[in-house]
């Protein structure tokens, strides 16, 4: 019998429990909360939810017990949409921003990406992992317990693969858990400017072959602006991603109303993402094509930035939307959910429930882990925090507080704040 765990002494334990399947309109809301409820797990699994009697009868001389003590009990976060592995920071182009550069013109004249492109292929595979791995340390303190990790700093063959080989490392070294996904069209490198289709190419003929026959990745996603990848070499990279069995990402509309949101629709993508200027035209076409919108509050503000997306637009439309951090070193450099939850009450209206809801179970079922994480229910990943709070509400209330109490991925205990 492998060994067995019980969380008890929980003032509200927030499993998220409900259909199969992501939540929409009303369904946000709705967060399956069992007052003073408690927790039975068995190896990597859950296998009981319930009241705190139920679970203490279950409890053995073998079993560890651990008493919450009247805090609050949810699934681990799920951020799906993160660029977690680059080498060195742009805090001088931060500080550049903050004396009133934009990100565009600091990208113009080759900062921006390009900053980190560069660093970054200067940098081995064992770099990538250190500097990773601090971050990765941020992400589970933080209360996140699976991350999407996009490639998109090295656009060379040899660049991207070893970015993404760092990603398979770090989650093979630590607890946290990632979704590979490859971002060789992040950007039109240097090299290239004068003869883009020739990078078009060299990311459909031979980046994406060699990331699946390596299994690197999972998705395939393209940075769709005006400046970058045009709407039709968008559909060139996907629609060749596809072919080869990625699911499908895109950067939309971040900067302008590109299309973006409108060729997620039409390939049916699992995901776009960012839809800062997305118009009822693009909400429709999400909704037509079945896809997940995931918004990224935390770039929107970093970027000092008022066009928060159309959540409540999105939700009304009845669309399965996520929130994630887009933890990067340009426009979002923070790994903090809670952040993300306070941004999204503050800036884009949306109820605390509604924020965690699009933070766990949606963001799970969004990156094809829908079965296995973003509840707390029988037979789910034993994926789960506690948070230093008592009342759920709390985590986007009280701002710039890092909650997390202890954190534990597949049972095991990944945080501990003692
Ligand atoms: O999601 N939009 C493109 N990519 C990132 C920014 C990456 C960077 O600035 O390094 C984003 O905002
Ligand atoms: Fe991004």
């Amino acid at each position: 019998m492998s060994k067995s765990l019980a969380v008890i002494n929980c003032s509200q334990l927030v499993t998220l429990g409900g259909p199969a399947r992501p939540r929409v309109g009303g369904e946000l809301r709705e967060l399956g909360i069992v007052s003073s409820g408690a927790l039975f797990v068995r190896g990597t699994r859950i296998e009981r939810v319930g009241s705190r009697k139920e679970i203490e009868a279950l409890i053995d001389d073998e079993c560890e017990v651990v008493d919450a003590g009247g805090r609050i009990v949810l699934p681990g976060f799920v951020d799906a949409h993160a660029h977690p592995v680059f080498a060195g920071t742009r805090a001088d182009e931060f500080e550049e921003r903050a004396g009133g550069a934009t990100y565009q013109e600091i990208a113009a004249r080759g900062g921006g990406i390009k900053s980190t492109v560069r660093a970054t292929r200067e940098a081995s595979v064992e770099d990538l992992v250190i500097a990773g791995k601090r971050y990765a340390d941020w992400f589970l303190r933080g209360g996140t317990t699976t991350v999407e990790a996009k490639s998109g700093y090295g656009l060379t063959l040899d660049d991207e693969l070893k970015i993404l080989r760092a990603i398979r490392q770090l989650d093979q070294d630590l607890p946290l858990r990632y979704v590979p996904t490859f971002l060789g069209a992040h950007d039109i490198p240097a090299e290239y400017r004068e003869r883009r289709d020739e990078y078009v190419a060299l990311v459909i003929d031979e980046m994406l072959p060699q990331v699946m026959n390596e299994e690197l990745a999972e998705y395939c996603d393209v940075f769709c602006e005006g400046k970058v990848f045009s709407v039709d070499e968008s559909r060139e990279i996907l629609s060749a991603a596809r072919k080869l069995g990625l699911g499908l990402r895109i950067h939309a509309d971040q900067l302008s109303l590109s299309g973006g949101a409108k060729l997620a629709g039409e390939l049916r993508a699992t995901t776009a993402d960012h839809l800062e200027h997305t118009d009822t035209e693009g909400i429709a076409a999400l909704k037509s094509g079945g896809v997940q919108p995931v918004l990224l509050p935390g770039s929107v503000y970093a970027l000092g930035s008022q066009g928060y997306p159309a959540a409540r637009e999105m939700i009304n439309a009845g669309l399965a939307i996520v929130l994630a951090t887009d933890f990067n070193p340009g426009s979002s450099p923070t790994p903090s959910m809670l952040a993300v939850l306070s941004l999204a009450a503050t800036q884009m209206k949306m109820t605390p429930a509604e924020s965690i809801s699009a933070a766990t179970i949606n963001a799970a079922y969004s990156l094809g882990r829908g079965a296995k994480l973003g509840s707390l229910e029988n037979n789910k990943s034993a994926d789960f925090v506690i948070h230093d709070c008592d009342d759920y509400r709390e985590l986007s209330y009280f701002f710039g507080v890092e909650h997390a109490w202890q954190v534990f991925v597949g049972g095991q205990r990944a945080f501990s704040r003692s």
